[in-house]
């Protein structure tokens, strides 16, 4: 990592954090995902929704400036965490932020008694293979083939040691799937 980053808890009294936060998303996901977050305002409720209970918010800071930021909602009575969202200031990427923003919320997964980690990341403009294929009668298989083309961030996930475990053909429109990986975070003797 080449910058001196913090990870810590995004905390609901520091607005400047929260609002940086939330631009983070807003910009993040423009291109990649335009319907996710598509306004200021959109993005602002995600960050305030993940203070609520059952969550973990993180974020990755260089003193004052928001180099990432990423929240885990809990599921299935605890066993399970759903990671949303996920991002990492443009300027940032590639450079071990994601990485330490993922290994710090695992880390609090595990101090909530939690197993599995997972999350969905969706291909809606011809990051992957995937986009625009007919996927059925067997989604399974044409996942299993799956290639990265642009940058996908499934292969972030890879790298994090989650496994691709599933598929929803047309979860954002024909064509347009959401990849869904897992991974155990717990460590089973
Ligand atoms: C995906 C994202 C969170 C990754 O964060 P990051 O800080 O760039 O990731 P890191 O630097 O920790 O990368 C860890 C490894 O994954 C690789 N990696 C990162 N993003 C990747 C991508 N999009 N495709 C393929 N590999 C990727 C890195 O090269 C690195 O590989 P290495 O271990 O061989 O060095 C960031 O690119 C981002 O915010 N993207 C836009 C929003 C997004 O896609 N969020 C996830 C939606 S589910």
């Amino acid at each position: 990592m080449t910058t001196a980053v913090i990870i810590r808890d995004l905390e609901f009294e520091d607005s400047s954090i929260r609002e940086q936060a939330a631009e983070l998303l807003f910009r993040g996901f423009a291109h990649m995902s335009p319907d996710s977050w598509p306004t200021m305002r959109d993005a602002l409720d995600e960050v305030e929704d993940s203070f609520g209970p059952g969550r973990i918010s993180v974020v990755a800071v260089d003193g004052p400036r928001v180099l990432g930021w990423a929240a885990a909602i809990r599921q299935y009575g605890g066993n399970t965490w759903e990671l949303h969202p996920v991002v990492v200031h443009q300027d940032n990427r590639k450079t071990g932020v994601g990485t330490a923003i993922i290994t710090e919320i695992e880390s609090r997964v595990i101090e909530h008694g939690g197993l599995t980690l997972w999350v969905g990341t969706d291909d809606e403009s011809g990051l992957t293979s995937l986009y625009g294929q007919e996927l059925y009668p067997d989604p399974l298989k044409k996942l299993s083939q799956i290639k990265n083309v642009k940058n996908h961030p499934y292969e972030f996930y890879e790298r994090l040691g989650f496994a691709l475990c599933g598929i929803i053909p047309d979860a954002n429109g024909l064509g347009k799937p959401d990849i869904f990986l897992a991974k155990r975070v717990r460590r089973i003797r």
